[in-house]
């Protein structure tokens, strides 16, 4: 099994006036979205053409990619409207010490 390692994506108030914020995490670049009091990342590029996802808005659990209109769940990653078809990858996220970190593969 990889090495995992904590990455710090933001601030918990940050999320009040961006949501979602893209991390560059490692090797990965996640994008992080506040959905109630939780938080939910998945890697920040449509599976329909590479599209980044931060730019999306977050809307009844997913986010919307702002190129084609495709469509992320956010907690599962599974692609939930066309032309997205294949699902993006998830991470594990955690707050701690008033900031939100997400989980990935240690360089
Ligand atoms: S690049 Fe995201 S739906 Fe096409």
């Amino acid at each position: 099994m990889a090495a995992m390692r904590w990455i710090r994506v933001a601030g918990e108030a940050e999320f009040e006036t961006r949501n979602p914020i893209p991390a560059a995490a490692g090797f990965e670049a996640v994008v992080v979205a506040k959905i109630g009091p939780n938080y939910f990342a998945i890697e920040d590029r449509c599976s329909h053409d590479d599209n980044p996802l931060d730019e999306g808005d977050v809307e009844d659990g997913q986010i919307i990619c702002p190129r084609h209109g495709g469509r992320f769940d956010l907690a599962t990653g599974e692609a939930r409207r066309m032309p997205a078809i294949a699902p993006v990858r998830t991470f594990r996220t955690k707050v701690e010490g008033g900031a939100v970190f997400v989980e990935v593969e240690a360089e």
